[in-house]
């Protein structure tokens, strides 16, 4: 077991959490970007940012991938800390400028106005990974990644094709952060990542639920019938 404070306030926590972890638990707000509860932390955002202190040394650290220590004193919102989120927030809002959450978040921590060259060609996308990996850990397909380098770099499918083992589920879309991922259900075809999906109508109520591609790989993966995916959620 380990113990440390957190804005003052003495909390436990076992040995391997990280800071983040902790802090949520006890009830104090860190903003989040490229965070995911389930794939965990790559620590590419920078956004969670805390103040570390011990004795006289202090230090600003990633809490999503800070382990907590004992007798560490941890503060989630010191002038330190703000300064140090309104610069990555508007580092963050020069790259996405049109990005809702990252516009907020700035409003949040006062950052009106940026004085870094803003990016047009970014879109909301901050590179933060989480639709790569909850392709290939979650869904199992890998058929995002990221590609080129330096300021070219983006997430894409392979040469910015249409992907073969794409199939479709938007998991993608949920996971981003961001709100940078395009996807539209229309008249029965699903559009994502430049593949347009046919969706699989229920036979009970009749309502477009999901691309007959996903419900074949999750028929394949799990050796339920295709007929018993069809039946969408409500309905079943
Ligand atoms: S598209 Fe979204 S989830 Fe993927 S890298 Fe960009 S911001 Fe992250
Ligand atoms: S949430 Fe910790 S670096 Fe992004």
């Amino acid at each position: 077991m380990v113990e440390f404070k957190i804005n003052g306030k003495q909390v436990k926590a076992e040995k391997g959490e990280t800071v983040l972890a902790v802090a949520i638990r006890e009830g104090f707000a860190i903003p989040t970007l490229c965070h995911h509860d389930v794939l965990g932390a790559d620590g590419r955002c920078r956004l969670c940012v805390v103040e570390v202190r011990r004795g006289n040394r202090k230090r600003i650290v990633t809490s999503c991938l800070y382990p907590v220590e004992n007798s560490i004193d941890v503060f989630t919102e010191s002038d330190d800390v703000k300064l140090v989120r309104m610069t990555v927030l508007e580092l963050l809002l020069a790259r996405c400028p049109f990005s809702e959450v990252i516009q907020y978040l700035a409003k949040q921590y006062g950052v009106n106005t940026v004085r870094y060259t803003k990016d047009n060609d970014k879109g909301k996308c901050i590179l933060c990974n989480t639709c790569v990996k909850t392709c290939e850990t979650l869904v199992g397909v890998a058929a995002l990644g990221m590609t080129g380098k330096g300021p070219l770099k983006k997430v894409s499918t392979p040469f910015d094709e249409p992907s073969d083992v794409c199939i479709g589920c938007g998991a993608c879309v949920v996971a981003c952060p961001t709100g940078h991922i395009y996807m539209e259900d229309r008249d029965g075809f699903r559009t994502i990542w430049r593949k347009k999906f046919e969706l699989a109508r229920c036979p009970a109520c009749g309502r477009y639920h999901a691309p007959v591609e996903q419900l074949e790989f999750i028929s394949k993966k799990s050796g339920v019938a295709i007929d018993e995916l069809r039946i969408c959620q409500n309905c079943k």
